[in-house]
C-alpha cells in the first residue's frame, strides 16, 4: 500500500514536472540566406522562456557538428558574429542547448560570385506575400533580373524583385536568380508553413500559455503543500495508514 502510494506521487511528480519544456528559435542578421564572400552575419538563438546556454552549432561540407566557439565566429551569449564570410562556410545552422535541446535548421549560402537571390531564412505562412530580390555585389540599384524555380524561368522584372502572391505549398522549391552580364545565384530552399485554421492555432497557442502559466503558479504550490502535509501526517500519525492520511490531507485541502 505505501510503495504504490509513493510511487503514484512520484509518477505524478514527474507529469506535473516543474519545469517547462526548452525552446529556441533562430534569427539570421541580415534576414537572408544567401551572402557574399567578405559579408557579416549574425545569429542569435531567442530562447522562448529565457533559460540560457544555447548555442549556435553548424555543419558545413568539410566539417561536422562544430560550435560557434571552435573559431568559425565570436560568441556572446546565445549570439555568434560571423564578420568575414567565406563560401566554406556554407552550410546548416543551428541552435543546441547544454542539455541537448534543438532549434529548427537553416541552410546559409555564401557566394564567391556577383549575384545572390535575397529569400526568406525560415519558412513562410501559407497565404502571405514572398517578396524575392536579386542582388549585385558591386552594382547598389536593382538592376533587371530573372528568376527561376527548380531552374524552370518564372519571370522577368525590371525592379529585380519578384512577389509571389498568397503563397500555398506548391510554391515549395529551390528558387533562384539571374542578372545579365553579372551570373547565376546559388539556389535557395523557400518552404511554406501550411495552417490547418488560424483562429486554432492562434487558440491553442494561446491555451498552451494559460496552461503552463496555471501550472506554474497553481499546481507547483500545491504540490509542494500537498507533499509537505503528507510528511507531516506521516510523522504525527506514524502508526496510523498512509492512505488515510492521503485522504485526510485531500478533505483538509479542498476547504
Ligand atoms: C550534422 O551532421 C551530423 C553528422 O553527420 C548529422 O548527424 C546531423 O544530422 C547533421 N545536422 C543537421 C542539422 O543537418
Ligand atoms: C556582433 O555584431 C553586431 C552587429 O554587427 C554588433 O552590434 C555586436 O556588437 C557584435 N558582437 C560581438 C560580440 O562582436
Ligand atoms: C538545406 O539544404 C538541403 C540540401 O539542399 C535540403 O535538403 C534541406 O531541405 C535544406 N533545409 C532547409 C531548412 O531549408
Amino acid at each position: 500500500m505505501k510503495e504504490t502510494t509513493v510511487r503514484f506521487l512520484l509518477i505524478l511528480t514527474s507529469m506535473l514536472g516543474c519545469t517547462t519544456n526548452q525552446g529556441a528559435s533562430f534569427t539570421v542578421s541580415p534576414n537572408r540566406s544567401q551572402f557574399f564572400e567578405e559579408d557579416f552575419v549574425t545569429l542569435s538563438c531567442v530562447e522562448d522562456n529565457g533559460s540560457a546556454g544555447w548555442t549556435v552549432w553548424r555543419n558545413t561540407t568539410w566539417e561536422t557538428r562544430t560550435q560557434c566557439t571552435d573559431g568559425w565566429g565570436k560568441p556572446a551569449g546565445s549570439t555568434c558574429n560571423m564578420t568575414f564570410l567565406f563560401p566554406s562556410d556554407s552550410g546548416v545552422y543551428w541552435c543546441s542547448s547544454r542539455e541537448g535541446a534543438a532549434s529548427s535548421s537553416i541552410n546559409l549560402t555564401v557566394t564567391g560570385g556577383s549575384v545572390i537571390l535575397q529569400s526568406p531564412v525560415l519558412p513562410v505562412m501559407e497565404g502571405d506575400d514572398v517578396t524575392l530580390s536579386c542582388l549585385t555585389k558591386n552594382t547598389p540599384s536593382n538592376l533587371p533580373a530573372a528568376f527561376y524555380k527548380d531552374k524552370v524561368f518564372i519571370g522577368k522584372e525590371t525592379s529585380g524583385n519578384i512577389t509571389l502572391h498568397h503563397v500555398t505549398s506548391s510554391d515549395e522549391g529551390l528558387y533562384s536568380c539571374s542578372i545579365s552580364g553579372h551570373g547565376e545565384s546559388p539556389s535557395s530552399w523557400i518552404s511554406v508553413k501550411v495552417l490547418e485554421s488560424t483562429p486554432d492555432q492562434i487558440l491553442s497557442s494561446a491555451s498552451s500559455k494559460l496552461h503552463v502559466f496555471i501550472h506554474l503558479v497553481v499546481f507547483c504550490p500545491y504540490l509542494i503543500t500537498t507533499l509537505l502535509m503528507l510528511s507531516i501526517y506521516q510523522q504525527k500519525n506514524t502508526g496510523h495508514d498512509l492512505h488515510t492520511s492521503v485522504v485526510t490531507t485531500s478533505s483538509s485541502e479542498a476547504e
